[in-house]
């Protein structure tokens, strides 16, 4: 059984795809790729059907990693369907916790519990600022997913009896 992942941010065009894209690379690094299903969603609906936005995309190529998918807004589903469900900042968080079913609560986690560098901290969110901010939240879910992805251990290879 895959592991499987969810993303989440606002508008699912910034934070939520680049952490999405930079995961699946660093899976695809280590060979792990057929471990994991990955997705990203977001709390708002106001971007779905676009493409992650053109700075982050650009931003993202620029370090080899090509991001994929169109936005779509989180469903009541994902709750049931997704093992982790990784919110990018604290208000995404809240909004998730109030809209997750009692028994599926503890699918939802803070991404940046995981970042050694700054755990509790939200990513931050690059759509009003400069060309910077979409080169940290690159350093950011690198870091973190790096960090998310080494404590998933490995499933026990066969033993190679027999
Ligand atoms: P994201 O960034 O949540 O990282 O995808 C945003 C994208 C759009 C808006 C806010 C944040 N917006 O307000 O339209």
């Amino acid at each position: 059984m895959p592991t499987r992942i969810l993303f989440v941010c606002l508008g699912n065009i910034c934070r939520s795809p680049a952490a999405e894209g930079v995961f699946a690379t660093l899976v695809e690094r280590e060979g792990r790729s057929a471990e994991f299903e990955l997705d990203s969603a977001g709390t708002g609906a106001w971007h779905v059907g676009e493409p992650p936005d053109a700075r982050m995309r650009r931003a993202a190529e620029a370090r080899g990693i090509t991001l994929t998918g169109r936005a779509r807004q989180v469903t009541a589903a994902d709750f049931d369907r997704f093992d982790l469900i990784f919110a990018m900042d604290r208000q995404n968080r809240t909004e998730l916790l109030e809209r997750a079913p009692p028994d599926q609560r503890h699918k939802v986690q803070l991404f940046r519990d995981h970042d050694a560098d700054a755990p509790g901290e939200d990513v931050p969110d690059p759509y009003y600022g400069g060309a910077d901010g979409f080169d940290d939240v690159l350093d950011i879910v690198t870091r973190t997913g790096a960090s998310i992805l080494a404590s998933i251990r490995h499933p026990v290879p066969p033993s190679g009896h027999d």
